[in-house]
Order: structure tokens, then C-alpha cells, then sequence
């Protein structure tokens, strides 16, 4: 898709977007008289609404355009950043609905003069603009022989030419295609989707980077460290694993790193405790933190982001068979510590365990956050619209619910007390996978949290549960159905700022 701006609304267009605040009384009577007399009509008998989000189409005699659609913003007072998204979203929609391909708007300009500044600048309305007709323009159709029929050519905006819009339109760009590429690869099948291809797809995207050194340790390299935690997953996998580390060095100078860890499980059957019919078949998402870590380093390189960034994904599967790690078993993660296996299902836990271990060992990041699907219970406690957020500092915390507000990829904290924190105590290990309160369901996503915590030495450590987030059972607004890319927009926006 092609986002222009042009001073005039486009009259070559084919479906011309005219946006409608609640106060707006004019109703585009200067325009054309004939339209106003439709809308007042439309208005009084309801089919148009005020509210914000509500749409209406009409035509109108001897005009070059086929169709018009009105979006409503709502009143003044209530809008919101998102809402731009929101409005760029009944667009693409249209185009789509109408087979058309291209459309002309003025809701940019009208956001811009009647919405004043403080909610936000020019360069953030081009970013949420490109944001929300890209994210919005998403369709995994890869395995249909018969593709979506249109693709959208050109969105044309009328703006009075800012070097700070078209700057946010090009930052916009950025991240929601590097948040499709995301949406890509959790939706891919997991006998596409192994850790040698998530291996491949980082090599492709930033091999030859000058600022982006790759490093991927194999088996042989995870039995001489001692990664007893991520190899006891593994074991019954015939795909080999891979710990994959991205090293982005956008700054020159000598600040310590962050790291993001991106759990990247390619398929869980669960193991011995293996998981019941029906549960397996949504189970490729399980790499879905690996996706936002992939995600996020390429807008940080693409947007050129002044900070250094350890990418980090642990990547296998857990599967089944004679092999395989049993309930009962005991393992050794690189730190040390010894962990029995008190539930084979819990594994995202074991195999960021180790690799956050040895990423604050290797690279002495101060932060480290990662991401994973890692409970069920998450989606229990949150439902799909939140990440739960487990974390040991504060600031971070704060930081990335504010990054989660103004990029609308939102996470809601949930509670660290010191009574949580010997939940996860072995009786003959220093560990178990599986909390003391497991039985009566006990705050499932608080306790996973407090496990991987045992594995963060120093650092300042933030968990983000994106098992709800990452894939979701209905479109809603720009965001569709299935993968989302959760977790891009967040880091993202967070390291922005
Ligand atoms: N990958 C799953 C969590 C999950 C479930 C993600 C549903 C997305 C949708 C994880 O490895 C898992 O199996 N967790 C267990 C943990 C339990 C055994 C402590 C769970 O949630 O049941
Ligand atoms: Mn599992
Ligand atoms: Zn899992």
C-alpha cells in the first residue's frame, strides 16, 4: 500500500473518506449542498451515528468518486491517539468491502486542526496514521489458492505538507510491517516455523548488518555450558535447538545493554503431560515472544534507535517419545541450579531459565525483559487484549505499561510479594517447574514469573505473559484474527522513548 499526501483531496480516487466530529454542525454543506442534505437525512433517521468509529456511505451526483464514506470521530473532548489508528482502519475496510483500490481522506487534516497538539504532534499523527492503515491491511492468505481478491493500492491523505507528518508516516511504516512480519511467522504451521528457520529468517534479515552480530549456539555448544534446563526440553524434538543471540549495537557509546528474551517453543505438545485433544492445534504460537524479539530488532535497525539490544531466543520443541524428558526428571540449568521436572508442559519457564542465565553471564545487560506464552492462566486472568506483567523493578514496570498505553499493545501488572516468592522451592532440587500451589490453580502467571526470576542475577527483570495477547480468537479494530505480533509495538515504543 501506498501512503501519499497530497494539499487536495485526490479527485482520481475511487472512494473519497470525509471524517464527521459529533460537533460538527457544517456537515460539508460548502463541499457539496447535496451531500449535507444526505447527511442531515442520514443523521435524523439514524442511519448515520455520531459515535466515534460509526460509519456511513453514500454517493453523489456527477462526482468522480464512487463512493463516500463518512467516518465518525466522536466529540472532540474524547478523542484519543488510538483513535487515528481506529479511523485509518474503516478505510482499509471500505477499500476492501468495495473491491476498490484507493481511497482519498481528510481526517488527518481535520485531526490536526481540531484536535490541538497536546494529545499529540505532527510526526505522532503520521506514525499512528501509517500505523493503523498498514496493521490494518494484514491477510495471511499464503495457503489459499484463491488469495483475497484486492489489493489496496494508495491511500492518498490530505495534509498541508509537514516534514513532521510525512517523518511519523515513514516511522509508522516501519513498525507495523515489521509487526506483520511477526503476525507472519506465528501464524506460519510448525512444520514450516522449526528453530533452524526462525535461524534462517534472522540470518536474512540482519547477516550482513554492521551493527547486528549473530550468534547461534547448537546442541554441542548447549551440553558443553551446561543448559541442562532447555536440553532436557528437547530431547524427544527431531529438529535440533537453537539459542539464538542478536546483538544490536545502535549506540556508539559504552551504556550497558537490554536484553529480550523471546520464548521460542516452535511446537508444544507438552510432553509426557501431554496436552489434551484439541489443545495441541493453536500450539505453533508457542514462539511467539521469539517473533516480537525478531520484530523489534528490525524496526531498532530500520529506525536506526540509538541503544544497544541483546536479542535473545531459546528455540526447540517439546514433544514425545521414547526419549523424551519424564515427569520426576531432574535437570541442571546453566546457573547451577537444579530443577525437577515436576510437569513437562511447563517448559517455556526451562528454556528461558537457561537463556536468560547465560545472556546476563555473556552480555551484562542492566534490563532484561522477556516475552512468552507461557501460561494458560494468563489468558484466564487477562483475556486477549492485556500482557501480564511480572517484575522485580518498578521503573521498568512503568515504563513498560506507559510504552503499552501510547502503542496500544497494552500489559497490566500483576503482583510480586516476597509470599510468592519460595512457591517454586524443590523438595529434593533447588527448583521445581511447577508452583506448590499448582494443584489449586494459584496464580499460575505470577508463579512461572517467580521461577524465571531465580534465573536473573543482577538485572532489572521484567516477564511479559503473552499467551492471551499473541494470537486471538476474533478481528477487532486494526488488530485481525489469530496472530497479532504482540509485543512489537510494546518494545518498541518502549525503547523509543
Ligand atoms: N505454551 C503453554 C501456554 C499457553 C497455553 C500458551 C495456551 C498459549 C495458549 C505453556 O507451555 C504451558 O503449557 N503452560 C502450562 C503451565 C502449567 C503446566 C504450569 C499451562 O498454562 O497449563
Ligand atoms: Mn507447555
Ligand atoms: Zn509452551
Amino acid at each position: 500500500m501506498n501512503i501519499q499526501i497530497k494539499s487536495q483531496l485526490d479527485t482520481t480516487c475511487d472512494i473519497l473518506v470525509l471524517g464527521l466530529f459529533e460537533e460538527d454542525t457544517e456537515l460539508y454543506s460548502k463541499y457539496n449542498p447535496q451531500l449535507s442534505q444526505d447527511l442531515t437525512d442520514a443523521i435524523k433517521n439514524k442511519r448515520l451515528e455520531r459515535a466515534f468509529g460509526k460509519t456511513y456511505s453514500t454517493r453523489i451526483n456527477n462526482s468522480t468518486y464512487e463512493h463516500i464514506l463518512i467516518v465518525s470521530l466522536g466529540k472532540k473532548s474524547d478523542f484519543k491517539t488510538d483513535h487515528v489508528r481506529r479511523a485509518m482502519q474503516r478505510i482499509v475496510h471500505a477499500l476492501n468491502e468495495w473491491k476498490h483500490k484507493n481511497a482519498t481522506t481528510n481526517i488527518l487534516d481535520l485531526i490536526r486542526n481540531e484536535i490541538k497538539d497536546n494529545i499529540f504532534s505532527d510526526k505522532e499523527l503520521g506514525r499512528l496514521t501509517a500505523e493503523g492503515l498498514i496493521l490494518s491491511d494484514y491477510v495471511f492468505d499464503k495457503y489459499l489458492t484463491k488469495k483475497a481478491d484486492s489489493k489496496i493500492d494508495r491511500v492518498v491523505l490530505q495534509f498541508n505538507d509537514s516534514k513532521d507528518f510525512v517523518a511519523g508516516l515513514a516511522e509508522g511504516k516501519i513498525i507495523a510491517e515489521a509487526t506483520n512480519f511477526a503476525k507472519d511467522l506465528v501464524n506460519e504451521p510448525s512444520n514450516v516455523v522449526t528453530p533452524s528457520y526462525l535461524e534462517k529468517t534472522v540470518k536474512q534479515l540482519f547477516l550482513k548488518n554492521p551493527k547486528i552480530k549473530i550468534t547461534v549456539l547448537e546442541r554441542k555448544d548447549m551440553e558443553k555450558l551446561g543448559m541442562g534446563a532447555l536440553l532436557g526440553v528437547t530431547r524427544a524434538s527431531a529438529e535440533p535447538p537453537k539459542l539464538i543471540i542478536i546483538q544490536y549495537n545502535g549506540s556508539s557509546g559504552k551504556e550497558k545493554p537490554t536484553a529480550i528474551v523471546g520464548k521460542g517453543l516452535t511446537f508444544d505438545a507438552g510432553g509426557y503431560d501431554i496436552k489434551p485433544a484439541g489443545k495441541f492445534v493453536d500450539m505453533k504460537i508457542d514462539m511467539s515472544g521469539a517473533a516480537a524479539v525478531i520484530g523489534t530488532i528490525k524496526v531498532m535497525n530500520e529506525l536506526g534507535i540509538k541503544k544497544n539490544i541483546i536479542g535473545v531466543i531459546p528455540s526447540c520443541e517439546n514433544m514425545v517419545d521414547g526419549s523424551a524428558q519424564k515427569p520426576g526428571d531432574i535437570v541442571k540449568a546453566f546457573n547451577g541450579k537444579t530443577i525437577e521436572i515436576a510437569n513437562t508442559d511447563a517448559e517455556g519457564r526451562l528454556i528461558l531459565a537457561d537463556a536468560i542465565a547465560y545472556a546476563e553471564k555473556t552480555y551484562s545487560p542492566d534490563k532484561i525483559i522477556d516475552l512468552a506464552t507461557l501460561t494458560g492462566a494468563c489468558i484466564v486472568a487477562l483475556g486477549f487484549y492485556a500482557s501480564g506483567l511480572v517484575s522485580n523493578d518498578e521503573q521498568l514496570s512503568k515504563d513498560l505499561i506507559d510504552a503499552g498505553n501510547t502503542s496500544y499493545d497494552r500489559v497490566w501488572p500483576l503482583p510480586f510479594y516476597e509470599e510468592f516468592q519460595d512457591l517454586m522451592d524443590g523438595d529434593i532440587t533447588d527448583l521445581k517447574n511447577l508452583s506448590k500451589q499448582a494443584n489449586d490453580r494459584a496464580a499460575g502467571t505470577i508463579t512461572g514469573g517467580v521461577f524465571i526470576s531465580k534465573f536473573v542475577d543482577k538485572a532489572k527483570w521484567a516477564h511479559l505473559d503473552i499467551a492471551g495477547t499473541a494470537f486471538v480468537p476474533e478481528e477487532k479494530e486494526y488488530t485481525q484474527k489469530n496472530a497479532t505480533g504482540a509485543g512489537v509495538r510494546l518494545l518498541t515504543y518502549y525503547f523509543m522513548k
